[in-house]
Order: C-alpha cells, then sequence, then structure tokens
C-alpha cells in the first residue's frame, strides 16, 4: 500500500477545552475557539505493510519502544477499525514543534497521523470527518486539521463534536509571542488535569457556562477584526481555566511566580495603551496576545525585566495538507 505524508500545524486556544463530557469519544464540555500556527507544524508518514508484525513507530528519528507506542498504537487500531484493514504500518514523524517553543505538539501530531494514516488505508476522509477522528487522538487536534481562527463544537455525539474554520486565511495583523518559562516536560499532564478540575473544582459548571456563552462575542470580535475584545476574552478564560486548577481538591497550578510576573508585565502594558493579552495551557509559558507592529514595544519590556527568557513569535497558519510519497 502506498505511503501517505501529512502536515498539520498546532493551535493556541482562544477560548479553551478544558475537560471532557465523555471521556471515551473525547466529547468536551465547552465549545473552544483557536488559532493555528504557522511557524510549528508535524510532518508524519505512515504506510501500511504486510511484512511488518507490529506497528512499527519512529519519532524524531528514535524507534519508540513498546511502551511508548500504546496511544499511537490505539489510534492506529481506530483507523484500522475504520478501515476494515488488520495490517500493522509503519510511521515516521517529525515534530516541527522545538520543546524548547514550549508548545504542546499533540495537536499537531494527532492531527498529521489522522491524515496521514486514514490516506494510507484508503479512506477518502473529508475535513470534517478528519477533524473527527484527530479528536479522539487528543481533543485539540480535531481543530488542527483547519487553518486560521477555528470553531470545536462540543456537540453531543461523535458526529456532531467536530471543528469547522471561522476564517482561514487569516487577513489581519495577529501575532502570539511566546515567552518560554520552562522547555521541561510538565508534571501534570493535560488528561488528568483537564479531569481533576472537572471532578473536584467547585466552580466547574460555573467555567463551562461562561466559556460556551462566550462564543458569539469570540465570533463576532475575529469577524470584526477586533483585537481588544479577542484579546481580553482569551485573557478572561485562561484565567478562569487555571483559577479551576487552583480551587481543585486537591489544587494544582501550571503558573510559576515569572508566569504570573510576565502576566502582570502584559497587564501593566496594557494600561499603557497597547493591545497586549495573555493566555497559558497546560503549563508556565505564557503567550502574549499582539499585534505585529507592537512587537518591538512588548520585546524591549521583556528584555528589561526578563532578560534571561527565550521568546518565539508565531502568526496565523494553514489547515492540513496531504500528499502520497512518490
Ligand atoms: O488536546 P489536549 O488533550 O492536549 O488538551 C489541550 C488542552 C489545552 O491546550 C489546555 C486547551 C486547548 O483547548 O487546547
Amino acid at each position: 500500500m502506498a505511503a501517505y505524508t501529512a502536515r498539520a500545524h498546532t493551535n493556541i486556544a482562544l477560548l479553551k477545552y478544558w475537560g471532557k463530557a465523555d471521556a471515551q469519544l473525547i466529547l468536551p464540555t465547552t465549545t473552544s475557539i483557536s488559532l493555528t500556527l504557522n511557524e510549528f507544524y508535524t510532518e508524519t508518514t505512515v504506510e501500511f505493510d504486510e511484512q511488518l508484525p507490529h506497528d512499527q513507530i519512529i519519532l524524531n528519528g528514535r524507534v519508540l519502544k513498546a511502551h511508548e507506542r500504546q496511544k499511537i498504537e490505539r489510534f492506529l487500531d481506530l483507523v484500522r477499525q475504520l478501515a476494515g484493514i488488520k495490517t500493522y504500518a509503519r510511521m515516521v514523524s517529525i515534530n516541527h514543534v522545538p520543546t524548547a517553543a514550549g508548545l504542546a505538539s499533540s495537536a499537531s501530531a494527532f492531527a498529521a497521523l489522522a491524515g496521514a494514516a486514514s490516506a494510507a488505508a484508503h479512506m477518502s476522509l473529508d475535513p470534517s470527518d478528519l477533524s473527527r477522528l484527530a479528536r479522539q487522538g487528543s481533543g485539540s487536534a480535531s481543530r488542527s486539521i483547519f487553518g486560521g481562527f477555528v470553531q470545536w463544537d462540543r456537540g453531543t455525539d461523535s458526529n456532531n463534536s467536530v471543528a469547522h474554520s471561522l476564517k482561514d486565511p487569516v487577513d489581519w495583523p495577529i501575532q502570539l509571542i511566546t515567552v518560554i518559562v520552562s522547555d521541561q516536560p510538565k508534571a501534570v499532564d493535560s488528561r488528568s488535569g483537564m479531569q481533576n478540575a472537572f471532578s473536584n473544582s467547585p466552580y466547574y459548571q460555573a467555567w463551562v457556562q461562561h466559556t460556551n456563552n462566550s462564543v458569539p462575542a469570540m465570533q463576532a470580535a475575529i469577524a470584526n477584526y477586533d483585537l481588544d475584545t479577542l484579546g481580553r476574552l482569551a485573557e478572561q478564560n485562561a484565567l478562569e481555566m487555571h483559577a479551576q486548577n487552583m480551587v481543585a481538591n486537591p489544587p494544582f497550578n501550571y503558573l510559576t511566580d515569572t508566569s504570573w510576573g510576565l502576566i502582570k508585565m502584559v497587564q501593566t502594558l496594557r494600561e499603557q495603551g497597547l493591545s497586549v493579552y495573555a493566555t497559558m495551557d497546560a503549563g508556565p509559558n505564557v503567550k502574549i496576545i499582539s499585534r505585529p507592529q507592537d512587537t518591538e514595544a512588548i520585546m524591549t519590556q521583556l528584555q528589561q525585566t526578563y532578560p534571561d527568557l527565550k521568546t518565539q513569535i508565531a502568526t496565523p497558519g494553514p489547515g492540513i495538507q496531504i500528499w502520497e510519497e512518490v
């Protein structure tokens, strides 16, 4: 069978997914909205081969051992089940999401795997079907099938819990400055973090309701090129997500003193008149939503306050691309 390669980009959630209504199917409690990023992506090649005694998985040049392959094998099992085949696969994946960028790569990784594996298994899935499939590898991967601004409807079943494009290409100046507070693997992965918040935060339902109620305003901000409304909603949504973790029982926290210092810095820059807003995911890094024209002012302040921290700038990126290897 022919080998297919897919390239999928990471995305950053402006309204976040943080908890599952159905853990088996990965149906989220909230509708989320994201921006796909150009600079960071995963490229994955898959080929089903009758000769293989088990799935062979090579990640960034390293052959994964049996215990490291489990999550990917489970996903390939799902593809085999859908395609009605039993053949094992060879998967070669390269992450162009440097660990040092402090961005999670699971979104781009499972989106690329969904694209390459389904094409290699001769299933011709449209983008919505790809999104549904990618969702079952990692929730946020459902959004990485599309470029630009993307919405993942929480839905009520596997069919209607799916992402779609809100605006692609993005024809307005928006960027994300990622400030790397730590490039170490996180202590609490997103799966257990969101499960803990879901089960043990007394304010969890309020967060779900507020996130879902914010969807129309976020859509309007995107349609109206309104960076200030977009940023204000995104920053509040991120802080609300982290608040769930801090009041969970037992409590946990992804943000360090440096993260809080950066959030304060962003808020102070805003008081001085800049359109800058912060968002944070399941880790301590702070992403500054801003306009390219303000990069210099932001970098100057960062240099003064945190001269040792590295930064990476990301801009809006495209949806998945899939091609046959010849
Ligand atoms: O897709 P997962 O299971 O890695 O979860 C992603 C969770 C956040 O990044 C914190 C929020 C989001 O919507 O991407």
